[in-house]
């Protein structure tokens, strides 16, 4: 026996509130759902569960039918769940809303919970994703762990070159003890490579902690104007630099550790291409890429941009290999190359939304041009919108 459904108070005895609602050949159709299906009253009084639900809340269904969920689950009142059932019940609105559920052994499922009204209150679909859950949240921690690793790789690389500065630049400077200009030229040089280096490792820090990156407003001049005093060290004697910046260079949002990532590996590259000397060139520009121009990198989206272009004139990439230079491992410098450098200059460039053109020719040299977007600036949002759902 229940009781049907009805005011608060006011009982009437039927003779199975299971199949008010339709004859036992649907409602066994019903029970043999994975889906729960219920339905509460205006008062939020069971009125109909089917098998899933009592499997779900682990409670009988004469224990739920005719009762209010108040009085099969007391406390539910004061959960957010609730709270959101409550306004579709009365705003009489279509919603879905995610649930984890505790049971009292301590165990917990998650429930999706579709909610629609029907014309004695509302029906709620529950479907178990307890499974799905878990298995999505071991995916998104694997996939962390793996862009972690791939993170400390490409600091650990980017780390290695920094002291190779630091130490040539400690070298030089005990061999020159006696000139002070010398020393003091080295000491800064190893100051500013240590302070990188800093940097490069409180992005690893940052981000195993689970904070952004500093993307601010940045004008890659300044970027290219703190690296010129390492610049030197890294390309010895035997490579002359010269450096063209645009005036009225447009900002870009970016941080500029990794800005300094680019710097490093593609000077780093390109005076191992330059073994018997040549000229390295660091260059920016503002740039529009429309649709008429070509050799901009592909798929990029037409717009506003800045350009760094770092220019050698050394030995040139070979054709069949310009497309796998990006490709992390892959290196032409046997045990001295680790094949890292250009895969997180791509990975850097394309998180900021940016793209790489490559242009060379055998003998004559490289030029690798990075395309970043110009920064925007805060999106302004109409204030109707502000703190709207
Ligand atoms: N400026 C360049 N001129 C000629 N070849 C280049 C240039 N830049 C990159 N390459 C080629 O691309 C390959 C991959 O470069 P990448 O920076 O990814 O690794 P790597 O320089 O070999 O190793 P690592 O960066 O660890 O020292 C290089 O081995 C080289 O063959
Ligand atoms: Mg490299």
């Amino acid at each position: 026996m229940f009781r049907r459904a009805g005011k608060k108070g006011e009982t009437s005895e039927v003779e199975s509130t299971h199949n008010v609602f339709a004859p036992s050949g649907l409602l066994e159709v019903l029970d043999a759902l994975r889906e729960g299906i219920q339905v509460l009253d205006f008062d939020f009084r069971y009125v109909y569960v089917n098998a899933a639900v009592i499997g779900h809340g682990k409670r009988g269904r004469e224990e739920l039918i005719g009762r209010t969920m108040e009085e099969c689950y007391p406390g539910i009142e004061q959960t957010e769940t609730f709270a959101f059932l409550r306004a579709c019940m009365l705003e009489r609105k279509i919603a879905a809303r995610r649930n984890e559920f505790t049971y009292p052994d301590g165990s917990r499922s998650v429930f999706e919970l579709r909610i629609q009204p029907c014309p004695i209150g509302v029906v709620v679909l529950s479907i178990d994703v307890t499974e799905e859950t878990r298995l999505s949240n071991q995916l998104a921690q694997a996939q962390k762990m793996d862009a972690l690793g791939r993170l400390a790789g490409g600091v650990a690389h980017d780390f290695n070159n920094l002291l190779t500065i630091i130490l040539s630049g400690a070298e030089l400077a005990r061999e020159r003890l006696d000139d002070k200009e010398i020393v003091r030229g080295e000491l800064e040089s190893i100051i500013e490579s240590a302070q990188k280096a800093s940097h490069l490792t409180g992005q690893l820090l940052a981000f195993s902690r689970g904070r952004d990156p500093k993307i601010e407003p940045l004008n890659i001049n300044l970027c290219v104007q703190q690296f010129e005093p390492i610049l030197q060290r890294i390309l010895g004697r035997a490579v002359k630099s010269e450096i063209d910046l645009a005036s009225d260079l447009a900002l870009v949002r970016m941080d500029s550790a990794n800005v300094d990532q680019i710097l490093l590996n593609l000077t780093v590259n390109a005076r191992d291409a330059m073994d018997s000397g040549g000229i390295l060139r660091i260059e920016t520009r503002n740039v529009f890429v429309s649709e008429v121009e070509d050799g901009r990198p592909a798929a990029l989206p037409f717009g506003h941009y800045v350009m760094l272009a770092i220019t050698d004139t050394g030995s040139g990439i070979p054709t069949e290999l310009r497309a796998r230079i990006f490709e992390p491992f892959f290196t032409t410098k046997a045990d001295r190359g680790t094949g890292l450098g250009l895969s997180i200059v791509f990975n850097v460039v394309q998180r900021a939304g940016g793209g790489i053109e490559l242009l060379s020719e055998i003998g004559k040299g490289t030029s690798f041009r990075i395309y970043l977007p110009v920064d925007r600036g805060p999106a302004v949002q109409p204030a109707a919108e502000l703190g709207g759902a």
